[in-house]
């Protein structure tokens, strides 16, 4: 599959509607006619003409259905504009129709040579917004005194350096030349003009719908964005009351769109005759289509095997650590880590188990479990046993600043320190880990994180009217991925990649739950709540059951949903957490089921597989010098995606693809005595609902997140398509441990608008307080989005805005940074400043 067509695409925007594809007659002397077809999204009623360098008028017609006819006499003119004004077209993205002022007008300039040849050979004409900026350009280094063939060649150097090598995740496909009639054809055979231009339409007019452009405005972008390539400065533009920052715009609608027909694409969403245009371009898209089957049955093929299976470890319970001061029931609780490495912990599998050196808390086996109640004061002592700095950090928790385990407070090597704090908010299924600078990564994957479970009255409330299982059927799921190296003398040491090698974060081959490979759970025929913790380093998981049955989210990061909702898959990223219901009344003893990551749209990452390691694909990607297409095809060829040389020859799993996790096996016939509770009782703090009326700033605070060069905003393809220094970033800045990002006051609630421009998907999270969603690309926020959150999966070209209030306990400095753990590390982080009078003063 050829992607780096569908990246070329995406790489430009285009008002949705003009192309307009010409057809040249012969060049006979006395008249030679031009018709058009135009693709979806025409511009209908558009008047059509063709004038001569004075700006005559030539010839005219009106666009009917986008189709048209020109007819135009000898050419004696030295260049010439073909203009489309007025007129109306069905904008893709919002399906609205869109009438255009007769004053408004798209253009393409062409020289006489070029026309001709164009006419001769009867390729195809684009007018298009890229070929207005074009000519808008030409014009003015023309007013300036160029000579026409010194304009065009700056114009077009200025476009393609700007618009389309840098900011294309693909550069070069087409060639520098690309902007007028023609030149698509040098990469492009005719026909696949269209469905090329036809997304670069989609393109701006998802730009055009997520800024709510008037056409009006919509020009003015566009001649803004021509002042930006003259003076090479990308200017936040004013229309109304925003401030629009046009590359960075076009870099989110590109990206929408990338995600969004990859996303239709592996959902089977898309039609024949739209297929039909990809594979015009060259897109393979009945590989992809194979791909995508593939993974499904894969998968269905996985799941009966581990449904047979008679090897598979029972699954662990994650034992509780005791309170140290000897009495649990006083409101007080005292606990210890210490933080070990070299304990040898046994890894089950379904193939039999080995040892593998890791990191714990307390040379425990398994992660531990803190199981304390609202309200109660926690004394929470870390004595750092290993080599490095280390913290640890209350994910998810509103405490204060000093007590949060950020990396500017770091624990030396056999030191230790007390976090204490008062646990005061909402039953909760929190966690917490080390999070020391740039090793948080290292040390999360070697094995160092704990559950933390927070109840209050409200669901102990529940529990006792058997509106809420619990007990036993109350079971944390610790879902982690992990790469051992091969066996010696039955030790299988993990293995952790090199922070640079990936840019998808550190994804393991196997997965375990709880500590073990592919374990079961032996259950009765009832509901059981389990709490799906994301404990990955880089992965998502999409949760959901093998044999399709729906199951219910009653609760999110921060707590229990008002209302609980049913699913029948759930998405998670890192650090995410749900509590869902799984009801096994349905089944009969002896039945079994399995829980299963089903495949999803991994982004352009998954398409190209997990691995991005820096020798092989990724550089040749930012060189260009092989397209996608062929590696797509090295990695079908490749079942074993093991190019990380020296770390692993086994498979890793690729990003998106399908796997399966944990097995219930319902063993136990019982009455389930659980009613789950619909709605949670009306005095529920938690039932607090934050609307844009709350916010006590006006203006949103912003935090794009990008990974790619600095230099060039962010994008992925350095300077000449050469391979650039990846950086991870949000608001364009990397990590500083001296520099205070965002300040906010203490008592303020503020809303925080998170954009992904990267072509993957990042999990935003922010300390401090927990949040809620107001709307994902202004839809506003529904189901299990209604919950509380302090990690939120930022889909590419996604916007999501999310609400929250700080208060006087929060004074002080927090982080906010991309919980792939290897992103954070590599510098996706900042700070923000609660209050006036941080706790880092210095800071
Ligand atoms: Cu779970 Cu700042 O992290
Ligand atoms: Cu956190
Ligand atoms: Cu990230």
């Amino acid at each position: 599959m050829k992607l780096n067509s569908s990246y070329k695409m995406f790489s430009m925007s285009l008002l949705a509607s003009a192309l307009l594809i010409g057809c040249g007659g012969n060049s006979d002397t006395t008249t030679q006619t031009l018709s058009g077809s135009v693709i979806k999204g025409p511009i209908d009623n558009a008047t059509i003409m063709l004038k001569d360098v004075s700006g005559r008028i030539l010839a005219t017609s009106i666009s009917k259905d986008g189709k048209f006819e020109l007819n135009t006499k000898k050419l004696d003119s030295n260049f010439y504009i073909l203009e489309s004004q007025s007129g109306s077209y069905e904008d893709e993205a919002t399906k609205k129709i869109v009438t255009l002022t007769s004053t408004m007008g798209l253009k393409t300039l062409l020289t006489k040579t070029e026309l001709q040849e164009m006419l001769d050979s009867k390729k195809p004409i684009a007018i298009t917004p890229e070929t207005t900026i074009y000519a808008t350009l030409v014009k003015k280094f023309i007013d300036n005194g160029d000579d026409l063939s010194s304009a065009m060649n700056k114009a077009q150097t200025l476009i393609t350096n700007t618009m389309i090598k840098d900011s294309s995740p693909m550069p070069g496909l087409l060639g520098d030349k690309f902007l007028r009639e023609g030149d698509f054809t040098t990469a492009l055979p005719k026909d696949q003009t269209e469905a090329f231009a036809r997304n670069r339409a989609v393109s701006f007019s998802y730009m055009v719908r997520d800024l709510g452009l008037e056409p009006k405005d919509a020009f003015m972008v566009m001649d803004e964005i021509s002042n930006d390539l003259e003076d090479g400065v990308a200017d936040g533009i004013m229309i109304g009351d925003r401030d629009i920052n046009t590359s960075q715009e076009f870099s989110l609608s590109r990206t929408k769109l990338f995600q969004d027909t990859t996303t239709r694409m592996q959902n089977g969403q898309m039609s024949e005759s739209e297929k039909d245009e990809f594979r015009k371009m060259g897109f393979d898209v009945d590989r992809f289509d194979d791909s995508m089957k593939n993974k499904e049955s894969n998968l269905s093929a996985e799941v009966e095997r581990y449904l047979k299976s008679t090897t598979l470890p029972l699954l662990n319970i994650l034992p509780t650590i005791e309170d140290e001061d000897g009495n649990p029931n006083d409101p007080k609780a005292t606990y210890t880590f210490t933080a070990n490495k070299d304990v040898n912990v046994t890894i089950k599998s379904p193939n039999g188990s080995w040892i593998t050196p890791m990191y714990r808390y307390n040379d425990n086996q398994l992660p531990l479990v803190v199981k304390t109640a609202r309200g109660n004061q926690m004394t929470l002592n870390l004595n750092n046993q290993l080599d490095d700095d280390s913290t640890i950090h209350w994910h998810g928790f509103k405490i204060p600043a000093d007590m949060d385990g950020g990396p500017d407070l770091p624990v030396a090597p056999n030191r230790n320190k007390a976090y204490t704090f008062k646990m005061d908010q909402p039953a909760a299924s929190l966690w917490f880990h080390p999070h020391p600078d740039m090793q948080t990564g290292k040390q999360v994957y070697m094995g160092l994180a704990g559950v933390y479970l927070l109840e209050d009255n409200i669901t102990k409330t529940l529990e006792a009217q058997n509106k809420l299982p619990s007990g036993d059927k109350d079971v944390v799921l610790l879902v982690q991925d992990r790469r051992f190296a091969d066996e010696v003398n039955g030790v299988r040491e993990l293995l952790y990649m090199d922070k640079n090698m990936d840019i998808l974060g550190m994804y393991g081959d196997d997965i375990l739950v709880n500590g073990s490979i592919a374990p079961k759970h032996e259950v009765s025929n009832a509901q059981y709540r389990y709490r799906l913790y994301n404990v990955s380093n880089a992965r998502n998981y999409n949760f959901a059951l093998s044999d399709g049955s729906k199951f219910t989210v009653i609760g999110t990061d921060g707590g229990l949903l008002k209302n609980p909702v049913e699913v029948d898959q759930i998405l998670l990223g890192p650090a995410q957490r749900v509590e869902i219901i799984i009801d096994f009344s349905k089944y009969s003893i002896g039945d079994k089921v399995m829980l299963v990551s089903k495949p999803f749209n991994g982004g352009m990452m998954s398409m190209m597989g997990a691995n991005m390691s820096g020798g092989s694909m990724m550089s040749r990607m930012m060189h260009g010098d092989q397209n996608m297409g062929d590696m797509m095809n090295e990695n079908q060829n490749n079942q074993n995606m093991n190019g990380n040389q020296g770390m692993s020859n086994q498979t890793m799993i690729n990003n998106g693809i399908g796997f399966s996790i944990l097995r219930f096996d319902i063993t136990t016939d019982e009455v389930d005595p659980i009613t789950l509770y619909t709605e949670l009782p009306s005095n529920a703090q938690i039932n607090i609902r934050y609307t844009l009326a709350d916010t006590t700033n006006s203006k949103e605070r912003q935090f794009i997140m990008s990974m790619g060069n600095m230099q060039n905003g962010g994008n992925m393809i350095g300077q000449n398509g050469s391979m650039p220094q990846m950086n991870f970033v949000i608001n364009g800045k990397t990590f500083d441990p001296k520099r205070v990002d965002e300040f906010i006051e203490a008592g303020a609630t503020e809303v925080w608008s998170i954009k992904n421009l990267s072509p993957m998907a990042h999990p935003f999270h922010a300390h401090a307080i927990q949040y809620q969603i107001l709307d994902r690309d202004g839809i506003p926020a529904s189901g299990v989005d209604l919950g509380w959150k302090d990690t939120f999966l930022i889909q590419p070209g996604e916007i999501v805005r999310v609400i929250g209030k700080f208060e006087e306990i929060n004074k002080g400095d927090y982080m906010y940074h991309c919980h792939i753990l290897e992103h954070e590390d590599a510098g996706m982080m900042g700070y923000f400043r609660v209050g006036d009078s941080g706790v880092l003063g210095e800071q």
